[in-house]
């Protein structure tokens, strides 16, 4: 986080699930096959349900070792067919003592494959191996202080005394009969203990979080040491790789593909077109709600610099009279997704003979739709009005198995513009969501658009676009008083919103800098004539949403 937002909350990860207006979202029929993994060594991750467990796939995979997570019940016949050079068993929100809490099979620990437990996954190797687990009233969450009493394997190398952080309330008093106490924390008697015989290792701690200086070290020592993985993963690596599977799939047949602007979606049509060419046509809806000079950046990026089909279609006349006269969020919202979908069928019936449809869904997605067992909360995707399941496409998925940080590494290393690649996130209603209590007017839309550019320009120019999980303005349905050149005005008023976040769930108001402030408000009041009045919205999420409506 730059010096500039130094006042906002910790910089977070701002990977997550992103809510792109991507065409679809409907149930992956016709998917291409759950198992799209890369030739090459992985690690798993058994997801007991915690909320950090993506998160430690992620660090898997930034030490160049692929990474999945599985649901804890998974079957140890499974994980052998996989033959993975590591397991990885997640924290998670259960006691061991807690009814119903998800066990360990202990198949998984004579597969003769190390296996890594962190936080629950360690008090389950404890209770399992007959260890003692402590059930604790007051937990320890946070940062700790770590105390190395013996490096043994996992941690050789390490300093005696160290930062790490901690999230549980159980705590392992003992570790099991053979096994290698290595270390104790503030609130953890053994916070660490080992027996590289059997190749099992365990931490209470979280080595996949920022705030644990040595996490990936100790995630290192563990694929490169222990496991002796191969470290040959890379988010460029799975291009050639991808474009060999979509060739594989599609065949000589036609693909279709949606295009918003936003990079999942993008990054998605590049990967297709670099595997099938001119097979593939992309369709581009501007219904008129996007922000300024969006629509041109997509055509020409697309179009004219990577020359994949593209219909683009103006349909913002089409849009607004839909809108008219219509006030109430909700009824924007559906009619909006309605007529994106008329206006992509018709496209697609054009285009006579698409079997397949492209779409960008991420790994992140995947996960959530497949729910995960032993998680304390679900995360709900939504995403803009999906296509009808009567439209009889197959599925083509192509960062199934991607993270959104390694699609923007996937969109630069395609050649992306750095602007698709690093977009924030834009709903799929557009602004019309934000003139809030009124009709969407094309004369509003214009005027928030114009106060929009003038905020993401001085963002940019303050290099704080990257640091902002969104940026944009709001036009409230309202009129206030002003004096401007001697004269009283009754003009419009713009809020600005801009939120940290890291995956939409949970935003914090970003602590934007006051000089930043006034020069936007001056520019705002001073370029739009509409303009006598500019406000900041310091609420976070909860209790307010991202949107106002
Ligand atoms: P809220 O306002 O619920 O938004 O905090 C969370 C995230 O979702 C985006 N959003 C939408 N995205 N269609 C979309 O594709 C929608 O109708 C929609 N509504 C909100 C919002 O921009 C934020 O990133």
């Amino acid at each position: 986080m730059s010096e500039a937002l130094a006042t906002t909350v910790p910089a977070r990860d701002r990977t997550a699930p992103a809510h792109e207006p991507t065409v679809p979202a409907r149930d992956p029929v016709g998917a291409p096959p759950a198992e799209v993994r890369p030739v090459g060594d992985e690690v798993l991750v058994i997801d007991f349900g915690g909320q950090y467990s993506q998160l430690i796939a992620r660090r898997v995979r930034e030490c160049g070792v692929f990474s999945e997570l599985l649901a804890c019940d998974v079957s140890v016949e499974e994980v052998a067919r996989r033959a993975p050079k590591g397991l990885i068993l997640s924290g998670g929100p259960a006691s061991v003592y807690a009814e119903g809490a998800p066990a360990l099979d202990v198949g998984l620990l004579e597969l003769g494959i190390p296996v890594l437990g962190i936080c629950y996954g360690m008090q389950l190797l404890a209770h399992t191996l007959g260890g003692l687990v402590e059930r604790a009233e007051v937990g320890e969450f946070g940062r700790s202080e770590l105390t190395v009493r013996e490096p043994g394997r996992l941690l050789r190398g390490l300093p005696t005394e160290q930062a790490c952080w901690m999230s549980h309330r159980d705590t392992v008093r003992t570790a099991p009969a053979g096994f290698t106490e290595l270390a104790s924390s503030t609130a953890s008697p053994v916070a660490a203990f080992e027996h590289p015989g059997r190749g099992i290792y365990a931490i209470q701690f979280h080595p996949e979080v920022a705030h644990t200086p040595y996490g990936q070290q100790i995630l290192t020592t563990f694929l490169d040491e222990i496991c002796g993985a191969d470290r040959t993963w890379s988010p460029a690596s799975i291009v050639d790789e991808q474009i060999a599977r979509i060739r594989a799939q599609v065949g000589d047949g036609r693909a279709i593909c949606g295009l918003s602007g936003g990079v999942d979606s993008s990054v998605a049509a590049l990967l297709v077109h670099r595997a099938i060419g001119d097979q593939l046509t992309c369709v581009f809806v501007d219904h008129g709600l996007m922000r300024k000079g969006e629509g041109e950046q997509v055509v020409a990026a697309f179009r004219d610099t990577f020359k994949v089909p593209l219909v683009a279609v103006d349909a913002e006349a089409r849009f607004l009279e839909r809108l008219a006269g219509v006030t109430d969020p909700e009824a924007k919202r559906k009619l909006i997704g309605t007529e994106f979908i008329r206006v992509f069928e018709e496209e697609a019936a054009k285009l006579s003979g698409a079997h397949f449809l492209v779409q960008g869904t991420l790994y992140s997605d995947v996960i959530e739709s497949g729910g995960r067992r032993g998680s304390a909360t679900i995360k709900s995707h939504h995403n803009v009005g999906g296509l009808p399941d009567d439209l009889s496409f197959e599925l083509v998925e192509p960062l199934r198995m991607l993270f959104k940080d390694e699609v923007r590494a996937v969109g630069a290393e395609l050649g992306l513009p750095e602007r698709l690649v690093w977009r924030q996130p834009f709903p799929g209603p557009g602004l019309a969501i934000r003139i809030v209590g009124g009709e969407a007017t094309k004369e509003r839309l214009d005027l928030l658009r114009d106060a929009d550019h003038i905020l993401q320009d001085e963002i940019r120019a303050a290099g704080l676009y990257r640091e902002l999980w969104q940026s944009f303005c709001v036009l409230p349905d309202i009129r206030t008083v002003g004096v401007q050149g001697d004269e009283r005005t009754y003009g419009s008023v713009i809020v600005i919103r801009a939120v940290t976040s890291d995956d939409a769930m949970t935003a914090d108001w970003a602590r934007l800098p006051y000089d930043l402030l006034e020069q936007i408000a001056s520019r705002m009041m001073g370029e739009l004539h509409d303009v006598n009045r500019v406000v900041l919205d310091i609420t976070s999420k909860p209790p307010g949403t991202i949107e106002w409506e």
